[in-house]
C-alpha cells in the first residue's frame, strides 16, 4: 500500500507523490527526490550526517535526523537540505555558497566531506538561533559544543571545524551581544 506526500524543499515544492509509507527520510531524498547531498553515516541516529533543517511556522527551524524519521513524518512541512544554501542563477548554476560554507572551506574543517552537510545544516541553523537570540561572545565555544557535539567525523579532530564555526559566528552581525 503507498501513502501520499506532499512537502516543501528548498522553496520548491515536491509531490503529491506516492511513496512506501515505510521508507525513512533520507531514502525518499535520495530515491524519489535526487537529492543525495544529505549523507548516510550510522544509520542508527547517532553521528547526525544526515541532519537537515525544519523551518517552522513560528519562524523558528529544527533539526532532524533524517536515517530514524520516517518520510511520511514530513508530509505538509518546509524543509531546507545540503543542496538548498548556496545561491544560483536561473540556470542553477551556483553563484555565491553560503557563509557557513565558506567558513568551512576557509578554515579547512573536513576531509572526505561525508559528515559536512550535517555540520553545515546544524551551523546554518545554529547562526539563525542566535539572530534570534544572541549570546555573549565568551559563550560561543560552549554553545558549538553543546549543539555540534554529537556529529562525528571520522577523519579530521574536530578542532577545525569548531574554530570555523565560531568564525562564521563571529562573522554574522547580531549572533553575539
Ligand atoms: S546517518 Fe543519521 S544519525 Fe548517522
Ligand atoms: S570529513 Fe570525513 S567524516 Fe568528516
Amino acid at each position: 500500500m503507498m501513502a501520499s506526500i506532499i512537502l516543501t524543499i528548498n522553496n520548491k515544492i515536491y509531490g503529491p507523490l506516492d511513496i512506501d509509507p515505510e521508507i525513512t527520510m533520507l531514502e525518499f531524498l535520495h530515491e524519489y527526490l535526487n537529492l543525495t547531498g544529505t549523507k548516510f553515516g550510522c544509520g542508527q541516529g547517532i553521528c547526525s550526517a544526515c541532519v537537515i533543517i525544519q523551518d517552522n511556522e513560528d519562524g523558528t527551524s529544527e533539526i532532524h535526523k533524517t536515517c530514524i524519521t520516517n518520510a511520511l513524518g514530513f508530509n505538509g512541512k518546509t524543509l531546507r537540505t545540503i543542496e538548498g544554501h548556496a545561491e544560483r542563477d536561473d540556470k542553477g548554476e551556483i553563484i555565491s555558497l553560503h557563509p557557513v560554507q565558506e567558513s568551512l572551506i576557509k578554515g579547512f574543517a573536513f576531509q572526505c566531506g561525508w559528515c559536512t552537510s550535517g555540520f553545515t545544516n546544524h551551523t546554518i541553523a545554529l547562526i539563525e538561533e542566535l539572530k534570534r537570540n544572541p549570546i555573549p561572545v565568551e559563550e560561543i565555544e560552549e554553545k558549538i559544543e553543546e549543539t555540534l557535539g554529537e556529529h562525528v567525523c571520522r577523519c579530521t579532530g574536530y578542532v577545525k571545524y569548531y574554530a570555523a564555526v565560531k568564525e562564521a559566528i563571529l562573522n554574522t552581525e547580531g549572533a553575539t551581544r
